[in-house]
């Protein structure tokens, strides 16, 4: 019997554990974090060409005050905005969101979850490992793999 219900129960539990890497949903309550003041970046050759804005959980929040040492469970979104053509002094349409969560079981990824979203908050499929891992290596190997520091919140 105890055999049967261990089967059961991990029929159910893994297809949710292997989803949990790769669909996780943004998390609803992230407007309220702490917030970054606005970005602007200007250069049209930057991959960054846009307005966007850094938010911290609590857990990310104590990390960044650390010196960029995350606890499991920190998580840090940055919302992305378009410019409005000629006027950079208000956000034109969302165009991206994407997420970082400390999360141990992703060891390709320096264990960081990394995910993508599209305007609409639903995942947008980007492979975390050729698509986002590169750049947060190369920059910020010696920073948890976090770019950003508790200065882009002053
Ligand atoms: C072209 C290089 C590059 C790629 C590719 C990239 N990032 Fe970043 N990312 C950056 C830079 C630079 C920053 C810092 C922005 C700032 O300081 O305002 C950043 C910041 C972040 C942050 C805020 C925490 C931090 O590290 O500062 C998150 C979360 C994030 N990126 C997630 C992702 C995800 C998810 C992907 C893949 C979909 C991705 N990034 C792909 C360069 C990159």
């Amino acid at each position: 019997m105890m055999a049967r219900i261990a089967l059961f129960l991990s029929l159910i539990l893994i297809p949710v554990a292997l989803n949990a890497a790769q669909g996780v949903p943004l998390p609803k309550g992230y407007p309220s974090w702490q917030k970054s003041p606005r970005k602007v970046v200007t250069d049209k050759s930057s991959l960054f060409y846009g307005i966007h804005y850094i938010y911290a959980d609590k857990k990310a929040a104590q990390g960044y005050k650390a010196g960029n040492r995350f606890s499991e469970g920190s998580t840090i979104i940055v919302e992305h905005f378009n410019i409005k053509e000629g006027n950079s002094t208000v956000d034109g349409s969302k165009n991206m969101v994407v997420m970082m969560r400390k999360d141990k079981r992703q060891k390709q990824t320096g264990g960081w979850l990394f995910a993508g979203f599209g305007a609409d908050g639903r995942p947008s499929g980007l492979d975390p490992l050729s698509t986002c891992f590169g750049c947060h290596q190369k920059d910020a190997a010696q920073r948890d793999f976090v770019i950003s520091t508790i200065k882009d919140f002053n």
